[in-house]
């Protein structure tokens, strides 16, 4: 049987129902989806790997084809070694497209062999980021809806233990 396995990469710091939303559209279309999280610490992510792989694991339960792993180095490499086809993107706006442009093709001329897909993600995430996402809940302003319910829980809970560990600098 010929399986079409689809690599989801991303950061996912954190994940959000954008994300989510992609997932859905992927596991449609793909036998196996993988989503996979860049282990990149030089980005000072918010959330460690280990917190990204849990939470994605929780919102991606009800997905019988979707499974979650981590990778570093080029990602051909990685999709080749889990024997995927293709390469699923999300492109929210027309600034998305540059920047997926320019890894599709530098995908493609490292490993001919592997699509990139593109996916809209409903038009009512079409605003969400990751990084907005940060910035608005640092700020106290509501992201309900917009991330999954473990994720808003995590969030308040870093903000809060980030929020401590200020005042006691400030103390010492
Ligand atoms: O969610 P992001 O941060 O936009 O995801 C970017 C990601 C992880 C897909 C991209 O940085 C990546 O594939 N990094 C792995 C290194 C690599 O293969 N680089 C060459 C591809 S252009």
């Amino acid at each position: 049987m010929n399986i079409v396995k689809a690599i989801y990469p991303g950061t996912f710091d954190p994940l959000t129902n954008g994300h989510l939303d992609l997932i859905a559209r992927g596991a449609k279309i793909f036998d196996h989806l993988i989503v996979a999280i860049l282990r990149n610490e030089s980005k000072n992510p918010l959330f460690s790997v280990a917190e990204r792989v849990e939470m994605i694991t929780a919102a991606t339960k009800s997905f019988e084809n979707v499974s979650v792993a981590t990778f570093d180095g080029l990602l051909v490499d990685f999709a080749k070694q889990q024997n995927a086809k293709a390469l699923l993107r999300g492109i929210r706006a027309i600034s998305d497209y540059e920047y997926e442009l320019q890894m599709a093709l530098m995908n493609r001329r490292l490993s001919g062999e592997l699509e990139t897909v593109f996916m809209m993600p409903a038009e009512k995430y079409s605003y969400v980021s990751s990084r907005l996402i940060k910035n608005v809940f640092r700020l106290g302003g509501s992201v309900d809806g917009l991330v999954p319910p473990m994720v808003a829980e995590r969030l308040a809970a870093r903000v809060a233990k980030d929020a401590k560990d200020e005042s006691q600098t400030e103390i010492q």
